[in-house]
Protein backbone atom coordinates (compact mmCIF):
# COMPACT_ATOMS: atom_id res chain seq x y z
CA UNK A 1 0.00 0.00 0.00
CA UNK A 2 3.21 2.36 1.14
CA UNK A 3 5.22 1.34 -1.30
CA UNK A 4 2.76 1.47 -4.20
CA UNK A 5 1.71 4.63 -3.34
CA UNK A 6 4.68 6.78 -2.62
CA UNK A 7 6.18 4.89 -6.13
CA UNK A 8 3.09 6.28 -7.69
CA UNK A 9 4.24 10.47 -6.46
CA UNK A 10 8.08 9.33 -7.38
CA UNK A 11 6.81 8.56 -11.15
CA UNK A 12 5.26 12.05 -11.14
CA UNK A 13 8.19 13.50 -9.82
CA UNK A 14 10.41 11.99 -12.16
CA UNK A 15 8.38 13.56 -14.91
CA UNK A 16 9.53 16.91 -14.03
CA UNK A 17 13.18 15.86 -14.45
CA UNK A 18 15.68 18.63 -15.89
CA UNK A 19 18.28 15.66 -17.17
CA UNK A 20 19.05 16.96 -20.58
CA UNK A 21 23.02 15.61 -20.61
CA UNK A 22 22.27 12.50 -19.65
CA UNK A 23 18.71 11.31 -20.30
CA UNK A 24 18.80 9.65 -17.72
CA UNK A 25 15.39 11.30 -15.27
CA UNK A 26 15.02 10.38 -11.63
CA UNK A 27 12.33 10.99 -9.21
CA UNK A 28 11.82 10.84 -5.77
CA UNK A 29 8.84 10.78 -3.54
CA UNK A 30 9.89 11.52 0.48
CA UNK A 31 7.03 10.37 3.12
CA UNK A 32 7.21 12.71 6.01
CA UNK A 33 6.28 12.32 9.76
CA UNK A 34 2.86 14.22 9.21
CA UNK A 35 2.18 12.41 5.85
CA UNK A 36 3.08 15.26 3.86
CA UNK A 37 4.80 14.10 0.69
CA UNK A 38 7.99 16.00 -0.64
CA UNK A 39 8.91 15.56 -4.53
CA UNK A 40 12.66 15.81 -6.00
CA UNK A 41 13.97 15.16 -9.22
CA UNK A 42 17.60 15.41 -11.07
CA UNK A 43 18.31 18.59 -11.87
CA UNK A 44 21.27 18.91 -14.07
CA UNK A 45 23.60 21.71 -15.21
CA UNK A 46 25.60 22.87 -18.65
CA UNK A 47 28.10 22.75 -15.62
CA UNK A 48 28.15 18.70 -15.30
CA UNK A 49 29.59 18.79 -11.66
CA UNK A 50 26.36 21.15 -10.60
CA UNK A 51 23.98 18.42 -10.48
CA UNK A 52 22.08 17.16 -7.85
CA UNK A 53 20.61 14.26 -7.66
CA UNK A 54 16.79 13.42 -7.35
CA UNK A 55 16.85 12.11 -3.80
CA UNK A 56 19.10 15.48 -2.32
CA UNK A 57 16.67 17.76 -3.97
CA UNK A 58 13.93 16.06 -2.20
CA UNK A 59 15.97 15.45 1.18
CA UNK A 60 17.24 18.79 1.22
CA UNK A 61 13.89 20.89 0.16
CA UNK A 62 12.37 18.83 3.19
CA UNK A 63 14.95 19.59 5.69
CA UNK A 64 15.02 23.13 4.43
CA UNK A 65 11.08 23.40 5.09
CA UNK A 66 12.19 22.34 8.65
CA UNK A 67 10.85 18.85 8.96
CA UNK A 68 12.96 16.29 10.65
CA UNK A 69 10.93 13.05 10.82
CA UNK A 70 10.33 10.69 7.62
CA UNK A 71 8.14 7.75 7.17
CA UNK A 72 9.30 6.65 3.81
CA UNK A 73 11.15 7.20 0.52
CA UNK A 74 10.43 6.15 -3.26
CA UNK A 75 13.42 6.44 -5.79
CA UNK A 76 12.31 5.89 -9.64
CA UNK A 77 14.16 5.74 -12.50
CA UNK A 78 13.84 3.81 -15.89
CA UNK A 79 16.54 1.23 -15.09
CA UNK A 80 15.27 1.10 -11.54
CA UNK A 81 18.79 1.95 -10.45
CA UNK A 82 20.35 2.70 -6.94
CA UNK A 83 20.95 5.47 -5.06
CA UNK A 84 24.66 6.82 -5.51
CA UNK A 85 27.13 6.90 -3.47
CA UNK A 86 26.40 10.54 -2.08
CA UNK A 87 22.85 10.23 -1.39
CA UNK A 88 23.55 6.76 0.36
CA UNK A 89 25.25 9.01 3.04
CA UNK A 90 22.96 11.34 3.45
CA UNK A 91 19.88 8.68 3.30
CA UNK A 92 21.96 7.73 6.44
CA UNK A 93 22.72 10.72 7.99
CA UNK A 94 19.37 12.31 7.67
CA UNK A 95 16.82 9.87 6.80
CA UNK A 96 17.98 6.63 9.22
CA UNK A 97 16.93 3.74 9.18
CA UNK A 98 13.32 3.81 6.77
CA UNK A 99 12.28 1.84 4.01
CA UNK A 100 13.60 3.05 0.38
CA UNK A 101 11.35 1.48 -2.17
CA UNK A 102 13.16 1.12 -5.74
CA UNK A 103 11.67 1.13 -8.62
CA UNK A 104 11.60 1.57 -11.97
CA UNK A 105 9.35 4.60 -14.39
CA UNK A 106 6.70 1.34 -14.81
CA UNK A 107 5.65 0.72 -11.26
CA UNK A 108 6.68 -2.47 -11.52
CA UNK A 109 10.19 -3.63 -10.93
CA UNK A 110 9.93 -2.82 -7.42
CA UNK A 111 12.40 -3.46 -4.75
CA UNK A 112 12.69 -2.79 -0.65
CA UNK A 113 16.09 -1.77 0.76
CA UNK A 114 17.28 0.11 3.95
CA UNK A 115 20.32 1.86 3.86
CA UNK A 116 21.60 -0.93 6.50
CA UNK A 117 22.23 -2.91 3.40
CA UNK A 118 22.98 -0.31 1.11
CA UNK A 119 25.74 1.40 3.15
CA UNK A 120 27.07 -1.15 5.66
CA UNK A 121 29.97 1.35 6.73
CA UNK A 122 28.89 4.79 6.44
CA UNK A 123 31.18 7.57 7.16
CA UNK A 124 30.89 9.16 10.59
CA UNK A 125 32.56 11.80 12.60
N1 LIG B 1 21.08 10.56 -10.37
C1 LIG B 1 20.12 10.71 -9.42
O1 LIG B 1 19.22 11.54 -9.53
N2 LIG B 1 20.19 9.91 -8.31
C2 LIG B 1 21.16 8.98 -8.10
O2 LIG B 1 21.19 8.37 -7.04
C3 LIG B 1 22.16 8.71 -9.13
C4 LIG B 1 22.16 9.60 -10.30
C5 LIG B 1 21.03 11.45 -11.54
C6 LIG B 1 22.19 12.41 -11.65
C7 LIG B 1 22.22 12.68 -13.12
O3 LIG B 1 21.32 13.73 -13.42
C8 LIG B 1 21.69 11.41 -13.75
O4 LIG B 1 21.07 10.68 -12.72
C9 LIG B 1 22.76 10.54 -14.40
O5 LIG B 1 23.81 10.30 -13.54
Amino acid sequence: MEAKYLIKHAIKAQKNSHSKYSNFPVGCALLCVDDKIIYGCNIESAVYPSTLCAERVAIYSALSQGIKKFQAIAIVSNTAAKPCGACRQIIYEYLGNIPIYISDSMGKKNTLHYIKDLLPYPFDI
